[in-house]
């Protein structure tokens, strides 16, 4: 962690483009992701359907049922009394970078702006769920958000009453690092975030972070929900017995660089170039950058301490000693040996793009 990745959020004008209003869909404007922790409104929004829940939080209830020996049901007030645990976390939605892949995959045509990190503070989703008590039976928790809505797939919509729902295994679900969150950068949640709790499943692709949270449900079979079996995973069609749905999980080793953004002017003379890297499959090890388009590659300093739940910053200093155009790309390594691919590798709904990210700069010769 960088040290103002310790501190309160940076004010900082909002930086977010909107790519729907309906559902309402931002992304953050990766120049303008400066510091480590993204503050609240510059924060990437994905949301499914329509309508935010407006949650009264005197009136709110997580129910925690099912397969427990002890079902609860819990108010806002004793959340809040439970022990409270913070933690800097990056989130990445499945479909960043999507709108990179060629051919065109289907959804939301994100840029590499779906991702940020906020200093969150919540309780142990283990904590709540040994409290209940899960049956040596149980095979998946299962978190219901209050959002509804319609989805549509293939001429089939699916019922005006879909809720937003999501699995875990029960393990990946008591890993000590899941929380129900209630607070970001140090306020209640917004609304757009999941105001009053959303559960944060850190080293995850985004989807699997419910919002609006009212509901943990555990179960002894595999769930089927829409945003489980329908989206989210990377679909194998080529096979006889029909298509193999694997589910999308842990974050990728990726990169961005920050600074210079892409058509900048570059003045000779000394500059740095920067960014971020993380994966949720170990911690990275390696960033190299090229700035003459991959025929070279020089390792960038890492910066600050390893976090493994958060992206982790680096800079290269650079010389901008003649005029021209230059093409620069950043590659990072993690301690799993996962580094990021040249090729950019495809599927159906673009999940998970961890291709490089390239820009171009220009030296002019004359001061410009
Ligand atoms: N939870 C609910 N209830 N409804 C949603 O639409 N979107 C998911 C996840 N949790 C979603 C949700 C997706 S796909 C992502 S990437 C993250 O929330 C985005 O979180 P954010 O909007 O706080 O950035």
């Amino acid at each position: 962690m960088t040290s103002d990745s310790t501190g309160p959020a940076a004010s900082y004008p909002p930086a977010l483009t909107t790519i729907s209003e309906d559902p309402l869909v931002r992304e953050s404007i990766v120049a303008s992701l400066v510091t480590a922790i993204t503050p609240t409104e510059s924060f990437y929004v994905r949301n499914h359907f329509s309508v935010v829940p407006a949650i009264d939080a005197d009136k709110w209830r997580l129910k925690v049922e099912g397969m427990v020996h002890q079902p609860l049901e819990l108010t806002f007030d004793e959340l809040l009394s439970l022990p409270s645990v913070e933690s800097v976390v990056t989130l990445e939605c499945a479909g960043n970078s999507r709108s990179y892949l060629t051919p065109p995959a289907e959804g939301i045509a994100f840029g590499h702006g779906a991702v940020s990190t906020a200093r969150w503070k919540g309780v142990s989703l283990a904590q709540v769920l040994e409290r209940a008590g899960v049956s040596e039976d149980a095979l998946e928790v299962v978190f219901h958000g209050a959002d509804t809505g319609e989805e549509e797939e293939d001429g089939v919509v699916y019922s005006t009453e879909l809720p937003y729902s999501r699995s875990l295994p029960v393990d990946t679900a008591m890993r000590p690092e899941l929380l129900l969150a209630y607070e970001m950068n140090g306020e209640p949640l917004t609304p757009d975030h999941g105001f009053p709790i959303r559960l944060l499943v850190p080293r995850w692709y985004g989807m699997a972070s419910v919002k609006w949270l009212t509901r943990i449900e555990v179960v002894d079979k595999p769930f089927e929900g829409f945003f489980q079996k329908r989206r989210y995973v990377f679909i194998d069609e080529g096979v006889e017995d029909g298509p193999v749905r694997m589910p999308v999980t842990s974050l990728k080793v990726k990169s961005v660089i920050t600074s210079p953004r892409h058509g900048e002017v570059i003045q000779p003379g000394d500059f740095v170039i920067r960014g971020f890297a993380w994966s949720g499959e170990g911690e990275v090890t390696v960033i190299e950058v090229t700035t003459d388009g991959g025929r070279t590659w020089s390792e960038a300093k890492l910066l600050g301490d390893s976090n493994p739940n958060a992206w982790r910053e680096w800079k290269l200093p650079w010389k901008a000693t003649v005029p021209g155009h230059f093409i620069f790309k950043v590659r990072a390594t993690d301690s799993s040996g996962n580094r990021q691919p040249m090729s950019i590798p495809w599927n159906f709904r673009g999940y998970a793009n961890n291709g490089i990210h390239t820009l171009a700069v220009e030296v002019p010769s004359v001061k410009k």
